[in-house]
């Protein structure tokens, strides 16, 4: 039988926990959305019933929440604060209600061959599709590497703990992990890997994802970025999402819409 499902959902906030700094995590109730939504997608949330704010905001799932019999019940979203909706966001408490679309855009695609070394890429809140890709691909090698300016913008990687991937961070500042930026890590990563298959996925700020593909595309390591362009309507109606992508036409790209197209986009066929 084929599941039917729906794109919008009334859920219910079960649980908020708060990182400092602005990032916290909200946790939905929604196990219908949890069937079906795969890391990578996103949702766009409509942060208070009312006018304003007019347009939703669109959010990574960030982990995929089961019940102690491993059924599916929801899913939670990972926030910062950085403007009127995401302040709104995290002021919610249990009980509250969101209303949202999803599960939108495409998710990632595991490689074919088991044996790929699958190295995630992350800088600061584009870190959140990350748990939720680990969860969903146990038992594949994993390896997450986190980036931020300094431990307040990674406060919450304790989340990933005894998740099975192995994890390595880089901070700016030099106050976790690493002192430097985490593409030090991934041009580290990719040396050990001695002519092992390889796959990087990266989310973050666009400047660390552009040097993402273009240490990838040196290597010709593949490498898929979950692109976070700002968005209004989350299903190709609007053009306010777009990214280029190369082509055969006379300027040699095309405007895609991110949010139908990607958001996980072929990091090779980007114009950066
Ligand atoms: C596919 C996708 C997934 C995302 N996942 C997450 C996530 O998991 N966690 C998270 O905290 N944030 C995520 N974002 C970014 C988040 O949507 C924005 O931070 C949020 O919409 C800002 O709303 P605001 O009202 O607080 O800020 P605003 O007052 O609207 O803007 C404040 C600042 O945020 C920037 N911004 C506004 N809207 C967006 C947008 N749609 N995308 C990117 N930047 C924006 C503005 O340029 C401005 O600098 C994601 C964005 C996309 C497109
Ligand atoms: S957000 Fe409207 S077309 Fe992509």
């Amino acid at each position: 039988m084929t599941e039917r499902s729906t794109l919008l959902h009334d859920v219910k906030v079960t649980r908020r926990s708060d990182f400092g700094h602005g990032y916290f995590e909200l946790f939905l109730d929604a196990p219908e959305l949890a069937r079906v939504m795969g890391a990578g997608q996103f949702l766009n949330i409509r942060v208070r019933n009312e006018l304003f704010p007019l347009l939703r905001r669109p959010f990574s799932s960030f982990d995929l929440l089961k019940d102690a019999r491993g059924k599916p019940v929801g899913v939670s979203i990972l926030g910062h604060v950085v403007g009127q909706g995401t302040r709104m966001l995290a002021g919610m408490n249990p009980g509250d209600h969101l209303h949202l679309n999803g599960p939108l855009g495409h998710p990632f695609e595991a490689p074919e061959n088991p044996d790929t070394r699958i190295i995630m890429v992350g800088g600061g809140i584009g870190l959140a599709p990350f748990l939720h890709t680990v969860r969903q691909w146990t038992g594949r090698d994993m390896a997450l590497l986190a980036g931020g300016r300094s431990q307040r913008d990674l406060a919450f990687m304790k989340r990933f703990a005894n998740t099975g991937a192995s994890i390595l961070m880089a901070s700016e500042d030099g106050s976790v992990g690493v002192k430097g930026r985490v593409t030090v890590l991934l041009e580290a990563e990719l040396k050990a890997l001695k002519g092992r298959p390889a796959m990087v996925l990266t989310c973050g700020p666009w400047a660390m994802m552009e040097a993402v593909a273009r240490i990838c595309g040196a290597g010709g390591t593949a490498c898929y970025a979950s692109l976070e362009s700002v968005m209004a309507c989350g299903y190709g109606v609007c053009n306010g999402c777009v990214a280029r992508v190369k082509d055969d036409s006379e300027g040699g790209f095309r405007y895609a819409k991110t949010c139908v197209e990607g958001t996980v986009m072929d990091c090779a066929k980007l114009v950066w």
